[in-house]
C-alpha cells in the first residue's frame, strides 16, 4: 500500500514534469502550417527541372482553409514564388481533373469575390491560367486573414495548386506580409522545419523555434541569394561557389555550376552512360560540407542519389547543372531537410542553422 503510494506519487509528480510543467510563454503571435510529404514519385525526376516540380514528389503539402465556408485546400508550399493559386471546380491540373482535396469552392463561400482581372504565373513549362479573387483565410483557433488576394485558376500547369510564400512586399496578397497586415505576427517572416517522417514539417509564420537546431543560427544579410564559399567532398576537395547560391523549398534538387557537377560527379566515378556505382553514393556515410562562410552544413551523399528501379543500371543523382547565364545555383530539398531555415522578410534576412530532429519546440519571436 505504502509502496504503491510512493510510487503513483512518483509517477503524478514524473507525469507533471513531462506534461504539465509551467511553459514560460514567450511568444504567441505566430501561425503554424503542419506540413506533409508526398515523396510517392521522388525518383521519377528527369533532368529538365528546375522550379517546377509536378513531377518529382518530394514536395510539402499544407491544408488551408479558405472562404466563408472554410474549404480546405491542400496545396504545395513553394519558398520560390510570391502568391497562392487554387484550381476552382472545372479547372484542368496536368490537363487533367484536378484532385478534389485541392479544389476551392468559391460557389461555397458568402465572402469570395472575382476581380476578374487575369493572372498567369509561370513557374516552368505551360502557365498556370487565373482569374485574381480575394476571400478570408481561416485558421484553426477562428483567427483570419480578411480579404486576402489569391488566384484562382481554370488551367493549371501542376497537379494542385502552388502556396507561394517567397519574396514580394504586397501585403494583400503576399501571405508573409498579409499574416502580419492582419496582426497576426509581429513580423513578415517564417521558419521552416522539415522532420524526418511524412507528416513531421512545419512553416512557421512570425517565430523561430530554437528547439530545432543546434548551435546558433547563421544570419544572413540576402532577400534571396546568399554569397557562399565552397562545397567539400568527403575526401577534402573544396569547389569554390563563383555565382551566388539561391534556396527554394519547390526544388527537389540541387542546381550547382557546370564545373562543380563536373568535378564532383568525376570523383564519384561516373560511369558512361550517366550512373553511379549505388555503394560509392548511397551505401556511404560520405558527407558533403556545404562552407556557407559562417556556417558548414553536412549533408550526407546519400540524400543527393536515389537507385534506379528497371535493371542494374546503378544510381543516379539529384543534382543539375544550372545554365551559365543563370543568376544564382538553387538549393532545393536535399539541403534543406538538413537545416532549420529562416527567412525575414520584411527586414531581408536568412537565417541557417543545422537541424536537430525532436517533437519539442521553443518559439520565439524575431530578434534580429
Ligand atoms: C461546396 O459545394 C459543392 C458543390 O457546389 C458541394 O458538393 C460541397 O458539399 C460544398 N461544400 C461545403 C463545405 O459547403
Ligand atoms: C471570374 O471572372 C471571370 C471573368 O468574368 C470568369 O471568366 C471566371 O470564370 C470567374 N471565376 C470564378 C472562379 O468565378
Ligand atoms: C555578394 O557579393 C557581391 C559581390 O561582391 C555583392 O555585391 C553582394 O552584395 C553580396 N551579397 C550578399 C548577400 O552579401
Ligand atoms: C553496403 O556495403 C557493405 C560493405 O561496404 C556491404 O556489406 C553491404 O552489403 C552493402 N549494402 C548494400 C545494401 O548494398
Ligand atoms: C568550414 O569547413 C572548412 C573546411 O573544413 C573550414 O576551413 C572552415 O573553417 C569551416 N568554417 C566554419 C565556420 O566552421
Amino acid at each position: 500500500m505504502v509502496s504503491f503510494l510512493k510510487t503513483s506519487v512518483l509517477v503524478t509528480l514524473l507525469a507533471a514534469i513531462t506534461n504539465g510543467s509551467p511553459v514560460v510563454k514567450r511568444h504567441d503571435k505566430y501561425i503554424v502550417h503542419e506540413l506533409e510529404r508526398d515523396d510517392s514519385s521522388l525518383d521519377k525526376r528527369t533532368e529538365t527541372e528546375s522550379q517546377w516540380f509536378s513531377d518529382t514528389g518530394a514536395r510539402w503539402f499544407t491544408k488551408l482553409k479558405l472562404g466563408s465556408a472554410k474549404d480546405p485546400v491542400r496545396v504545395t508550399v513553394d519558398t520560390g514564388s510570391y502568391r497562392l493559386n487554387v484550381p476552382v471546380p472545372g479547372a484542368t491540373c496536368l490537363k487533367t481533373t484536378c484532385a478534389p482535396d485541392a479544389v476551392f469552392h468559391p460557389e461555397n463561400s458568402s465572402t469570395y469575390k472575382n476581380l476578374t482581372e487575369e493572372s498567369d504565373s509561370t513557374y516552368s513549362g505551360p502557365a498556370t491560367k487565373s482569374f485574381k479573387s480575394t476571400d478570408d483565410v481561416f485558421f484553426d483557433d477562428g483567427r483570419k486573414i480578411p480579404g486576402f488576394e489569391f488566384d484562382a485558376s481554370f488551367s493549371s500547369s501542376g497537379d494542385i495548386g502552388v502556396f507561394g510564400v517567397g519574396n514580394a512586399e504586397d501585403a494583400n496578397s503576399n501571405y508573409v506580409f498579409a499574416t502580419k497586415h492582419a496582426g497576426l505576427t509581429n513580423r513578415a517572416g517564417y521558419s521552416i522545419y522539415l522532420g524526418p517522417e511524412k507528416n513531421q514539417g512545419n512553416l512557421l509564420l512570425g517565430g523561430i523555434d530554437k528547439a530545432k537546431y543546434k548551435g546558433e543560427l547563421a544570419i544572413f544579410d540576402a532577400e534571396q541569394n546568399i554569397n557562399a564559399t565552397s562545397i567539400i567532398t568527403a575526401d577534402g576537395k573544396a569547389y569554390p561557389f563563383t555565382k551566388p547560391v539561391g534556396f527554394d523549398t519547390g526544388n527537389a534538387w540541387i542546381g550547382l555550376e557546370a564545373s562543380i557537377v563536373d568535378g564532383i560527379y568525376e570523383g564519384l566515378g561516373i560511369r558512361g552512360e550517366g550512373y553511379f556505382e549505388c555503394d560509392r553514393v548511397l551505401n556511404t556515410t560520405d558527407e558533403f560540407t556545404f562552407n556557407l562562410g559562417p556556417i558548414n552544413i553536412t549533408v550526407p551523399y546519400s540524400s543527393f542519389f536515389y537507385r534506379l528501379h528497371q535493371g542494374d543500371y546503378g544510381c543516379a543523382g539529384h543534382i543539375y547543372k544550372v545554365a551559365d547565364d543563370a543568376g544564382a545555383q538553387g538549393i532545393g530539398l536535399p539541403f534543406l531537410r538538413e537545416v532549420y531555415y529562416v527567412k525575414d522578410l520584411e527586414n531581408k534576412r536568412i537565417g541557417i542553422a543545422p537541424i536537430k530532429h525532436t517533437d519539442e519546440s521553443n518559439i520565439v519571436d524575431f530578434w534580429f
